[in-house]
């Protein structure tokens, strides 16, 4: 491989260039990211009819000591739905009667850690509750707290606060809200959050560790088909999501097949590519679901709508929808810049149509924001107008992934600028839950589109996300579960293109072809310890080891002596991570032995390796 390193040259990389994605999939926010534990908090997951369903939420007590019931009589008039609990017993069991919930396959409670509880409540007499955590299997007590109130002051609906310190550990644990008295008791919006989240945003700090590792330069949110919805009755409603969380209405997610109570909602997203220094990217419904559409003549509102979002986002706080925002405690407009029309509905009756409504008026009202058109531009001229399109990628077959690093080669350059907001290996074969194989063919791939980089200015894994309890996709790049969490391979393959974004891409050729292996080198930015900023990645899709000789034309750097080579592989190229061995196949970093101009490397088969001088 010979890498022209001289100071002169090499071009640019947009800054942009690796993101992440997130969509609400696979319990990736509701359940995951959301550091919320109580799920169907409100009682509204059967929508807004009695009786509703009040899943996961259970009786605590026997049928003689406890009567369960939805009922319509909320303070909240988005989400009618509350549950009334007659207490029948005069001699009640110690421990109480009243209800659990389990959250998300078991509430994660740690030992030492506060949790803000918040409910809201209505009672026919005095109120004497306990509001505890215990172990889902034994009924064993992590933390309690004694809640009282006189009849008067609930005699209409009250919100009620305490705070829950943990003197045990489980991470399946279920919160349980219980009286001894007899008496009739009405809940509400039933939330506890632990008092730690990264920033204090509501997010569930390792996930965020993990998302920041990767440095991403853009989050696409909230979907994805979760846009969409599989009908637009229920398709994402950013109006739906913002302001107060006991206000939220939440929403069945239809295509991904759970209710989700929106509590990360669209503020939440936009805060949180804040938090990630990343730039956000929305996705709009564009009045098309997966199986109904808005004809363009009926559009309007769809489009006024979608100014209002952007509204919230960076309008002044003088403006409606702004001061919506500075209310939830974010006066400084969001940097938005970014937006999608559409998620993968190009070709459908309606999409051209509608498009150009958004389009027409976005563009007008705010000119600086970058348009995404759905439909790809790599082959074709589009008919429509657009300044970046978007283009999804799901081979199951590893060197097709592999060799599609070629994909844009050929791409007129004068059109719009290419957004892979979507690129996964998949498929039970090879990909499977996250394997080093399919890592390797994506590594090949984003290769590739570092190659292309004066075209693809945008790329993001798909999904980001999965709890381990609910996989609707696979794979995905982040596993959970209510206490761990760990990257798949493809998780690390991203990690180690972090430096790219805004890297100088030098010119490197390998002396003899082979379609199995890949290469690229970046000089990059903000290097720590006055290290060398030179990178050089190999991929290699075969299964042979290679003696690769590197050779650095007009490189010129004293202090080698930092110098590493990072290698992603394994034993069995399909070796994935699980929660029982989360760290099998992660990077390996080593002194580089004898760097200098010249370099030879020993390139194990299906592996990534990074050489750092
Ligand atoms: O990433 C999973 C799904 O794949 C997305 O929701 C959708 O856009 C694509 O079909």
């Amino acid at each position: 491989l010979v890498v022209d390193a001289s100071v002169a040259s090499g071009r640019p990389i947009p800054d942009t260039l690796f993101g992440v994605f997130f969509e609400e999939i696979n319990h990736a926010g509701a359940g995951g990211l959301w550091a919320e534990l109580v799920r169907n908090r409100g009682f509204e997951a059967g929508g807004t009819r009695v009786p509703s369903n009040i899943e996961p939420w259970k009786m605590v007590g026997k049928d003689s000591e406890i009567l369960l019931r939805t009922e319509l009589n909320s303070c909240f008039e988005r989400n009618k739905v509350t549950l009334k609990m007659d207490v029948l017993c005069h001699d009640c069991p110690a421990n109480g009667v009243g209800v659990s919930n389990p959250g998300y396959w078991g509430m994660n409670v740690e030992k030492g850690k506060k949790y803000k509880v918040v409910f809201f409540v209505r009672s026919k007499g005095p109120l004497d509750m306990v509001v505890s955590f215990r172990k889902t299997k034994d009924g064993g007590v992590l933390a309690s707290s004694n809640v009282k109130a006189l009849a008067a002051e609930v005699s209409k609906w009250k919100r009620m606060q305490t705070t829950l310190t943990a003197n045990a550990s489980s991470s399946n644990s279920s919160l349980y809200l219980t009286t001894t008295q007899k008496g009739v008791i009405w809940l509400d919006q039933v939330s506890a959050m632990p008092v730690d989240t990264f920033k204090g945003h509501g997010f569930r700090t390792d996930l965020m560790n993990m998302l920041q590792a990767l440095k991403p330069a853009f989050l696409r949110f909230p979907g994805g088909c979760f846009v969409e919805g599989e009908t637009l009755k229920n398709a994402f409603r950013w109006k739906d999501s913002v302001g107060a969380w006991e206000q939220r209405p939440g929403h069945f997610n239809d295509v991904w097949n759970y209710w989700t109570d929106d509590g990360l909602g669209y503020f939440e997203g936009l805060q949180l590519a804040e938090d990630l220094g990343a730039r956000p990217l929305w996705v709009l419904n564009n009045g098309i679901s997966h199986t109904d559409e808005i004809d363009t003549n009926l559009i309007k509102p769809f489009v006024q709508d979608a100014l209002e979002s952007i509204e919230f986002a960076r309008g002044p706080t003088t403006s409606k929808w702004g001061a919506l925002r500075a209310n939830m405690g974010h006066p400084r407009p969001f940097n938005l810049k970014y937006v999608a029309i559409g998620n993968e509905d190009c070709g459908k009756k309606n999409y051209r149509g509608n498009y150009l409504a958004f389009y027409t008026a976005i563009r007008e009202a705010y000119p600086d924001i970058q348009l995404i058109s759905n439909c790809d531009a790599s082959t074709k001229p589009l008919d429509h107008p657009a300044d970046i399109y978007d283009y999804h990628i799901y081979p199951n077959d590893a060197h097709v992934m592999f060799n599609n690093s070629r994909v844009f080669d050929k791409t007129p350059r004068n059109g719009p600028k290419a957004f892979v907001s979507e690129y996964a290996l998949v498929g039970d074969k090879q990909a499977k839950l996250g394997t080093l194989l399919g890592a390797v063919s994506e590594a090949g791939f984003l290769i590739g589109l570092e190659r292309n980089s004066d075209h693809v200015i945008m790329a993001s894994y798909a999904p980001l996300f999965v709890n381990a309890n609910d996989r609707k996709w696979n794979p995905d790049a982040i596993v959970f579960n209510s206490k761990q969490a760990y990257g798949t391979p493809s998780y690390w393959v991203t990690y180690l293109f972090r430096e790219s974004n805004g890297a100088t891409l030098l010119k490197s050729q390998f002396q003899t072809h082979s379609h199995l292996l890949a290469a690229s080198a970046i000089r990059w930015k903000n290097a720590p310890n006055k290290r060398s900023k030179l990178k050089i990645k190999v991929a290699n899709i075969g299964d042979k080891e290679i003696n690769l000789k590197i050779s650095l034309k007009g490189f010129t750097s004293s202090n080698l002596s930092k110098s590493t080579k990072t290698v992603l592989t394994s034993p069995n190229a399909l070796d994935q991570n699980s929660f029982a061995n989360p760290k099998k196949v992660i990077p390996q970093r080593s002194p580089l032995p004898n760097p200098g101009k010249e370099i030879n490397v020993l390139i194990p088969p299906i592996s990534l390796t990074v050489i750092d001088l």
